[in-house]
């Protein structure tokens, strides 16, 4: 059952974030679902058991018909969430945004200071988001402050906990970035030490002994420097599905990369049929798809064989094992990667490549 809906609205975003988890061709994906096509997909969504909704993007606040969609959930009986990174949210939409029914909000925040939020978006929105940060919890909604952790800004991890604690948040996720679409391309560029990770991961146990239950802290060790895959999306059709901006329906956010799948769209099929039938919703459910070592392993109904966009990306095969996994014949792609990271601050010499329509890179497909 698909108890978690993530309606993408838009690809659009005005941020530049050299991570984004959007198809590196995303400006190809002009044709948005229409406001009644996005209510469909809702009422469709409850009837097949979804009870999650996050609405994301892009910047899911570019869409004006965000307040009308998220009424329409409420009524529907979801338990709401906005993805966002605060930009084309005002004291207004969010009295609106209230109105309608939203439960709660993640906010992104990419640094703590001006300098570097601008440098790593590529625009000047760190006042704002601050200003935004302490009007959602004016406002009373239960807020997640995410923060998409690379080499540039781990270091800041103290920094982030004092100013989640001192905006009086709920949950501080430190999410360390999976490297698909944007972040691969730049994917030498932020990944950070050994060294960085567990001095950050210290720093998140000595705050949660300090702040107890006043401030949760999620820290997830990026998969690279981990022996075994994470079991991706709870492993494939299970409980997740994504509907991107012009309607196509996608077993996790990053699945359109992997090529040879035809992702069915929800102008075409009724949810019912994609959930249950479609050829891609069936494609890597269940163990009959695994190779070895994955078909054999003892691990396989913990871990499902890990990412099957990660499989695909770094080995060419989306039905091997995720090479991150010690037993996977490909691990030593991520060694050898792993093995060549330097601490390294924001650097003229090797600029991030960021965000922007165009982009037709081919980097994406290979390790
Ligand atoms: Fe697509 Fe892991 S991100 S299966």
């Amino acid at each position: 059952m698909p108890l978690w809906l993530v309606v993408e609205l838009t690809y659009k975003c005005p941020l530049k974030c050299p991570w984004c988890s959007n198809p590196v061709d995303f400006d190809r994906y002009r044709n948005e679902l229409s406001t009644e096509e996005w209510i469909d997909v809702l009422r469709e969504g409850r009837r097949l058991g979804s009870l999650q909704l996050g609405f994301t993007g892009g910047e899911p606040m570019l869409r004006k018909d965000l307040e009308v969609l998220v009424g329409e959930a409420d009524r529907l009986g979801y338990y709401t969430n906005l993805i966002t990174s605060g930009v084309g949210l005002s004291p207004e939409r969010l009295r609106a945004l209230k109105t309608a029914g939203l439960k709660q909000i993640q906010l992104s925040l990419q640094a703590c200071d001006q300098e570097l939020n601008e440098k790593l978006v590529g625009l000047d929105v760190f006042r704002h988001k601050i200003d935004i940060a302490r009007t959602i919890k004016a406002e009373g909604f239960p807020m997640v402050m995410n923060v998409p952790v690379s080499r540039f800004n781990i270091d800041q991890t103290e920094a982030f906990i004092d100013l989640a604690a001192d905006l009086g948040v709920e949950y501080l996720e430190f999410a360390n970035l999976q490297y698909y679409n944007w972040a691969l391309i730049n994917r030498a560029e932020l990944i950070p030490t050994r060294e960085q990770l567990a001095r950050a991961e210290a720093q998140v146990n000595a705050a949660r002994e300090r702040l107890g239950k006043k401030l949760t802290i999620f820290y997830v060790v990026p998969d690279y420097y981990d022996n075994r895959p994470k079991a991706c999306m709870n492993g494939w059709g299970a409980i997740h599905l994504t509907i991107a901006p012009d309607g196509t329906a996608l077993p996790c956010q990053e699945a359109r990369l992997i090529k040879g799948i035809d992702f069915p769209n929800v102008r075409d099929h009724g949810l019912d049929f994609i959930w249950r039938k479609s050829q891609a919703f069936n494609a890597f459910r269940g163990d009959a798809w695994m190779k070895e070592p994955c078909r054999s392993c003892s691990e396989k109904e913990r871990d499902f064989g890990g990412c099957r966009c990660q499989a695909f990306l770094l080995t060419g095969d989306a039905a091997n094992t995720d090479p991150v996994c010690t037993k996977s014949p490909h691990r030593h792609l991520i060694d050898d990667l792993i093995a060549k990271v330097r601490p390294r601050t924001v650097d003229p010499e090797t600029p991030l490549i960021m965000r922007e329509a165009g982009r037709r890179s081919k980097r994406t497909e290979v390790g």
